[in-house]
């Protein structure tokens, strides 16, 4: 028993003179600014307490889902001016930026060290790695393409939720002629967001899978049907008003003021409702499949890394190990309207996670999981950014053929959709 207890004691020195040995700064890069920030502010907290002689710098560059982000991000890493940690999507986003062209380093046996092969689940594993090595350690699940809404707005006016797309549109007209936005919108990311949804709800899950495995063609009859649809989805929407200046705040924003109906959103909705507006889940606001994706999880996972040349590479370590942990899991998910990505974590403290929460992570064990195209799963940067492009022209045009066409054109540029 003694002697039990002097081993404890001496690994409790070993890991507190390691915390110590961490020093000088650490640039943590993210696009979680402002009132995106808590959950972030929480595990920089924690670090802070377990390596109190390392100065963290929390940079940010606001902008939802990293689009102002990004660019920063290429001209720093471009420039030989890496941070020494920065959030970066798994999958292609990861893989197809910096992991091809040798910007990050094998994490491989800080996955053996830490365990994490047993509590990280191995799919998305498989989206962290590429010929033979792990380059991110995931620090959430989210989930996208969640309909949002305000129970007690719908009761007032009269709606209930819709479950297809024709009771949709029945709602939608319902709701114009009260002068509220059906869908609420905001600036373009949101759209794209949007139409992955819609895609998702056109072609299924096995057709959205094939569009990007190069399996369905992204100009034939299948995809003229979802642009169609988008086009009547898209006429439900404030696009033609105040969406382009909206951030997804602002655009949930309108939906807690009674301006608009839905939002159809990933669950960092939950995350802004819950932490930052102080709003029940489950009471005061709800959540709903978009019309014909019941059963499908839209997921992503955010991810930091150690870029080649991070400048304070130890303490990195320390951070990307702390992030993988379960106090740190523990402490980022709850107030970030996501769930772990270790599988045991919410089994744990299952006290931390709210009734959206733990229905999601009941959903993410059950229901069919597909890679969100917006957030960088099974499509690369440079087809997200050139989408865009095509989404303007439909906005325009209003060209189902058109935009079909111009969507192959940009999947062949980008090298997505199979080519
Ligand atoms: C996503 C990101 C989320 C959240 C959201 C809105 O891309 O994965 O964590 O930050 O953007 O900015």
């Amino acid at each position: 028993m003694k002697r039990r207890l002097i081993l404890f004691l001496m690994i409790l020195v070993l890991v507190d003179g390691v915390a110590a040995q961490q020093s000088g700064v650490l640039e943590i890069f993210s696009w979680w600014a402002g009132d995106e920030g808590p959950a972030l502010e929480a595990l920089i907290a924690l670090y802070n307490r377990h390596y109190p002689g390392v100065e963290i710098i929390n940079a940010t560059v606001t902008g939802g889902a990293g689009v102002n982000f990004r660019a920063v991000l290429k001209t720093r890493m471009l420039g030989g001016n890496p941070p020494d940690s920065f959030q970066v999507h798994a999958g292609q986003e990861l893989i197809g930026t910096w992991v091809i062209a040798n910007r990050m380093q094998d994490l491989t046996w800080l996955y053996e060290e830490e365990g994490w092969f047993d509590v990280f689940p191995q799919a998305l594993i498989d989206q962290l790695s590429y010929a033979g090595g792990i380059y991110a350690v995931p620090v959430n699940i989210h989930r996208a393409g969640v309909m949002w809404y305000i129970p007690a707005h719908l009761d007032s006016w009269g709606i209930s939720l819709p479950t297809s797309l024709d009771e949709f549109y029945a709602v939608c007209t319902r709701l114009q002629s009260l002068g509220i936005i059906p869908l609420v919108l905001g600036e373009a990311w949101t759209v794209i967001h949007l139409w992955d949804q819609v895609a998702l709800s056109v072609l299924g899950a096995d057709g959205y899978e094939a569009l990007w495995q190069g399996d369905l063609s992204p100009s034939g009859s299948e995809m003229i049907a979802v642009w169609d649809t988008f086009g009547r989805v898209l006429d439900c929407t404030n696009i033609n008003q105040n969406a382009a200046g909206l951030s997804w705040q602002q655009a949930t924003d309108l939906l807690v003021a009674g301006d608009a109906a839905f939002n159809v959103m990933g669950d960092w909705v939950a995350g802004y409702l819950s932490t930052t507006l102080r709003l029940s889940p489950g009471e005061d606001y709800g959540w709903a499949d978009f019309p014909g994706t019941a059963d499908i999880f839209t997921w992503l996972s955010d991810t930091f890394g150690l870029p080649v040349g991070a400048p304070n590479e130890a303490a990195a370590i320390a951070w990307l190990r702390l992030l993988g942990s379960l106090e740190g899991q523990n402490t980022f998910n709850p107030l970030k309207g996501s769930i772990p990505a270790r599988a045991d974590a919410v089994s744990a403290a299952p006290e931390l996670y709210n009734v959206y929460l733990q229905y999601t992570a009941g959903e993410w064990a059950s229901a069919r999981l597909i890679g969100s195209m917006m957030h960088g799963v099974v499509a690369n940067e440079r087809f997200i950014g050139d989408f865009n492009q095509v989404l303007d022209i439909y906005i325009q045009s209003r060209s189902s053929t058109g935009a079909a066409a111009a969507m192959e054109a940009v999947c062949i540029q980008a090298g997505a959709c199979g080519f």
